[in-house]
């Protein structure tokens, strides 16, 4: 299934070739759990730094060893990062390498492995999160149902601007998530090229969480 991302606006596919090099790494059965979990730290930084590029400056005055200048700085705007439990953990300490304030929201769902629905087990977020700019994090869009229960529960909870940065994205995903909400930034790592019968991503790199924690031999 080909996808025509010009239809989408607000569907960004990076295609820096760092990124590349680093997403084919991870895609690799011989990548260990350690690099593994280096890799989708540092893809997050890479691409996290290219979703947050609309963020909000103001000028302060400095003293440079030369004269007073007014010059810009991130403003206090309040951030909040949501990994989607577990493989979207992975991603956090690369964002919150670019945004140490940051906030940390988490949402835990798993995949039932028959219907490949959602099924929510976990939901705690900072408070005030229709103030924040919400960057949902989670390495694999594959059905799109995980993503699309996250961003209805944000919704619900309040949040009203929020990004979803993804690392690798099947074509059926992409089309859900957009369907679902044409209005959300989405950034996405590499398209694929298919889902299989189990609902993994082809050529994918297998089940993200196990992984990034090691719960299953490569
Ligand atoms: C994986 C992945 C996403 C979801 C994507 O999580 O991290 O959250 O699947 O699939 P979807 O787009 O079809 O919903 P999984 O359900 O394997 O949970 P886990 O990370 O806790 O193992
Ligand atoms: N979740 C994963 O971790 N990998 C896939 O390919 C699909 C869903």
């Amino acid at each position: 299934m080909a996808i025509d991302v010009s239809k989408y606006p607000n569907v960004n596919i990076l295609s820096h070739p760092l990124l590349k090099h680093k997403i084919t790494h991870l895609r690799d059965i011989n990548t260990g759990t350690n690099e593994f979990r280096n890799l989708v730290k540092e893809i997050a930084i890479l691409e996290g730094y290219e979703a947050l590029k609309n963020l909000h400056t103001e000028l302060i005055e400095i003293q440079t060893p030369v004269e007073k200048t007014m010059q810009p700085v991130v403003s206090g705007k309040k951030l909040c990062f949501v990994p989607i439990l577990r493989a979207g953990l992975g991603m956090v300490d690369g964002l919150l390498e670019l945004v140490p304030s940051a906030k940390v929201g988490h949402i835990g769902l798993y995949r039932d492995e028959k219907t490949h629905l959602p099924q929510q087990y976990y939901f705690k977020m900072p408070n005030n999160m229709e103030e924040r700019d919400v960057y949902l994090l989670d390495p694999m869009l594959a059905t799109g149902g995980s993503a699309i229960d996250s961003v209805s529960l944000l919704k619900k909870h309040g949040a009203k601007n929020i990004t979803f940065i993804c690392i690798i994205a099947a074509p059926e995903g992409i089309e859900n998530f957009v369907k679902a909400n044409p209005e959300i930034p989405l950034y996405v790592g590499a398209v694929d090229r298919c889902l299989n019968d189990k609902a993994y991503i082809c050529p994918g790199l297998g089940d993200c969480g196990d992984r990034i924690f090691g719960t299953v031999e490569n």
